[in-house]
Formats: structure tokens, sequence, C-alpha cells
């Protein structure tokens, strides 16, 4: 049982104006089911580490600083297609997102998960179709120690990221909040 579909993330919005065929279906299919993988991914993690009877910022005890730091290494692989998570207020600039997807995001800006819904789409790029998926990300409780208030962040973790991503914009989002859009890109085979 997700949190995410309970928050009612898969009312996914329609864009598709055209008949799809076969391929397109397929392909479309297939970025659903890595999108929630993937949503899954991120929130099982947070789960794992919220039950972990270790120290409180146990995640931050990898083997190397970076894995430590990011508990959202590790998204699907997308074969020849794109993954990403993206937000309005960045902690990695690596995350920006892509053309399709920033003015998604600018119109849910100060947006809550709960009024938003997703979108998918298929669209001619240079290369032939590409089926597109994009669902909002929430904020939930299991965020705040590293995406909430600076109350909420523990001392360690907050000196760990900021010397970390010094351009840090990730923080101060309240759970409920819409927290940025995991989307994925795949090629219409055929
Ligand atoms: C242990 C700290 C930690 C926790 C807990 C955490 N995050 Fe993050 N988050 C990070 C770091 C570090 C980055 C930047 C690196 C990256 O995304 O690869 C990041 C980046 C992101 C991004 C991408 C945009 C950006 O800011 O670069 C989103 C979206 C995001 N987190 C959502 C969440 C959600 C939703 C949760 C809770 C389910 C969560 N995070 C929990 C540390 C954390």
């Amino acid at each position: 049982m997700w949190l995410w579909m309970l928050a009612g993330c898969w009312n996914i919005g329609q864009d598709l104006t055209t008949e799809t065929t076969t391929a397109e279906s397929l392909a479309l299919e297939a970025a659903r089911q890595l999108a929630s993988t993937s949503a899954e991914q991120l929130q099982t993690q947070m789960v794992q580490e919220l039950g972990n009877p270790g120290p409180p910022n146990a995640i931050l005890e990898g083997s190397s600083e970076s894995e430590a730091l990011n508990p959202h290494s590790g998204l699907p692989s997308p074969g020849n297609g794109r993954i990403g998570h993206s937000s309005l207020r960045p902690r990695d600039p690596a995350n920006r997102a892509p053309d399709w997807v920033q003015p998604w995001l600018d119109a849910h800006r100060d947006a809550e998960f709960s009024d938003v819904q997703g979108t998918e789409q298929i669209v001619e790029g240079p290369g032939g179709s590409v089926a597109r998926v994009l669902l909002p990300i929430p904020m939930l409780d299991t965020c705040v120690r590293c995406h909430g208030s600076e109350a909420q962040i523990p001392a360690d973790v907050r000196t760990r990221l900021e010397a970390r991503y010094p351009d840090d914009q990730a923080t101060g989002f309240a759970v409920g909040d819409l927290m940025g859009a995991l989307w994925v890109e795949l090629p219409v085979e055929g």
C-alpha cells in the first residue's frame, strides 16, 4: 500500500488529444511503470529509514559522502530514454527540469500536492515519437529531515547539506506541499 496512491497521485491528466497507436500505448505504459516504480522506491527508502532502529541520521553514514547524503540515487534505468526528479527550488542543479517539465512546475508554484495532477503526452521529437509521463511528488513527513524548515533539519544534516550544496534551495517545504515532479521520457519503438 503506497502513500503515493492514497494521496491520489494516479489521477493523471490527459494531454492526449489524438488516438494513440499500439506502439505509443506500449511506450506510455512503460513510462508509467517506470515513473510509478521510482515513486514507490523513493517512498520505500524513506519508510525504511524511518523504521530504522539506528541513529536518526543513519542514512548519512553511507560509504561515500554523495551516497550518504543522497537517498534518491538509483532511480531505475530508463534504457534509451530519460528519467529525473525536478523541483522549482532545486538542491542539486543537475536535477534541472527539461523544457516540457519546467512549464508544469511554473504553473504549480506554491501548490498543494492534493490539488495537482500529473500529465501524459506523446510528442514528435527529432528522433521520432516520444512518450512522456510526469507524476507530482508530495512532501511527506519522512522528507522533513532534509527538506523541511531549518528547525526540522538536524544541525549535522544541515552542515553537510550546506557544504555539498552551497546553492541549496530545497528546504522549507511543509508536509502536503507539492515538492516537484518525477518525469520519464521513452522513445516510441517501431
Ligand atoms: C537524507 C536526506 C534526504 C531526505 C530524507 C530526502 N531527500 Fe530529497 N534530496 C536530498 C538530496 C541530497 C538531494 C539532491 C541530490 C539528488 O537529488 O540527487 C535531494 C533532491 C530531491 C529532489 C530533486 C530536486 C532537487 O532539489 O535537486 C526532490 C524532488 C526530492 N529530493 C524529494 C524528496 C522527497 C519527496 C523526500 C521524502 C519522500 C525526500 N526528498 C527526502 C536529500 C534528501
